[in-house]
């Protein structure tokens, strides 16, 4: 039996994915820019940018992503490439530990080809500066052997486009930012957006489900997809057990509550995250660091996974002394907001 309250098993987590679930999200990935819903801004400037590229026969400009997990940056990655034509290559920034590492990713590219590189901020500042000369001149100076012998040596590489992935964009230095053509900053998705999503995804999986099901799904996936995918293949495991052909909004709703998760997207963890600073320190102000010791999470897994749907969302907001709840959140929780507060 699942046990929902097992970090393990929440839907919204940052933990790396396990092998099933991998290949669901793999083969739920839309492959070209018309399986790839919303985000209409942002397709409409790389559809002229990925038809010039073509046009000229050239690699396209590098393409910097960012915006919370799960919101579509490697599925968007592959999609470029794809509708360009080109060959992916994927790496991560932690897996790029020397120059030479990045060398040898290269040097495998061919022309027009894209780089992938996931987590950007995380790339060792070595490997980060040797990356500058081959984006912008495509190539690569690097110091070949050691001591007496070591010698530099000049890589000319193929013209090919980068495409990095971030959910911290805060945390890329100038330089690198500076070197990217294109910036897409990916946003939360609209509930309308997120129950097309979950119907495609119905569809590759092979599930029926209702459209006021998938709009019940939509409306508690934080704007997520990954969580609407998550929530949508939960979902499925719950009909089967209880003998439903077709997911329909009494089941989904029955099963979204089982899962604890409420009709504004929050889990137990976002809750919990609340009550405690309401509990403890009032509602706030409270520091990053202060949160993440009370709920046991880390510094990073707060900014980047609970903390911008929260403020996006007005249950929480920033002040220069910390994080406060906001009245919306109290009313949210059933708790009466002190009136003599702030
Ligand atoms: N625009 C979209 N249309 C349809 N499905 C989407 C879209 N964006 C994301 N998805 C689905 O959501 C899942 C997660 O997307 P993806 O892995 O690309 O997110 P990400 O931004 O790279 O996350 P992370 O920051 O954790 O790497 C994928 O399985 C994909 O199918
Ligand atoms: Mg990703």
């Amino acid at each position: 039996m699942t046990d929902y309250n097992n970090p393990d098993e929440r839907i919204i987590s940052d933990e790396p994915l396990d092998d099933s679930e991998n290949a669901i999200e793999k083969s739920l990935r839309p492959h070209y820019l018309a399986e790839y819903i919303g985000q209409s801004k942002i397709k409409t400037e790389l559809q002229i940018y990925i038809a010039a590229a073509k046009q000229r026969q050239e690699a396209m400009d590098h393409a910097l992503l960012f915006g919370p997990p799960g919101l579509g940056k490697t599925t968007l990655a592959l999609v470029i490439a794809n509708e360009l034509g080109v060959n992916l290559r994927t790496t991560s920034g932690p897996a790029i530990e020397k120059a030479g590492d990045l060398l040898s990713v290269l040097s495998e590219l061919q022309a027009g080809d894209v780089l992938f590189i996931d987590e950007i901020h995380r790339l060792p500042r070595a490997v980060e500066e040797t990356l500058y000369s081959a984006m912008e001149d495509f190539y690569v100076d690097i110091i070949v052997g050691q001591g007496p012998t070591a010698h530099p040596v000049h890589f000319p590489l193929p013209p090919f486009t980068l495409i990095g992935a971030t959910t911290r964009a805060g945390l890329l230095s100038a330089p690198l930012r500076d070197r990217f053509g294109i910036l897409a900053a990916l946003n939360y998705y609209d509930a309308h957006d997120l129950q097309e999503i979950v119907l495609r995804s119905a569809d590759v999986l092979q599930t029926r489900i209702t459209p006021e099901a998938a709009l019940e799904v939509a409306l508690r996936a934080r704007g997520t997809p990954r969580v609407a995918n998550r929530l949508l293949k939960r979902i499925r495991d719950f009909a089967e057990v209880s003998h439903q052909e077709e997911i329909d909004q009494d089941l989904a709703a029955t099963a979204l509550t089982q899962l604890r998760v409420d009709r504004s997207g929050l889990d137990q963890v976002d809750r919990r995250l609340l009550t405690m600073m309401i509990n403890l320190y009032n509602g706030g102000p409270v520091g990053l660091k202060t949160i993440a010791v009370n709920i046991g999470e880390d510094v990073e897994t707060v900014e980047t996974m609970y903390e911008p749907f929260l403020l996006q969302n007005g249950f929480l907001k920033r002040t220069s002394r910390g994080r406060m709840v906001t009245p919306k959140a109290y009313q949210h929780l059933g708790i009466p907001f002190p009136e003599n507060n702030k």
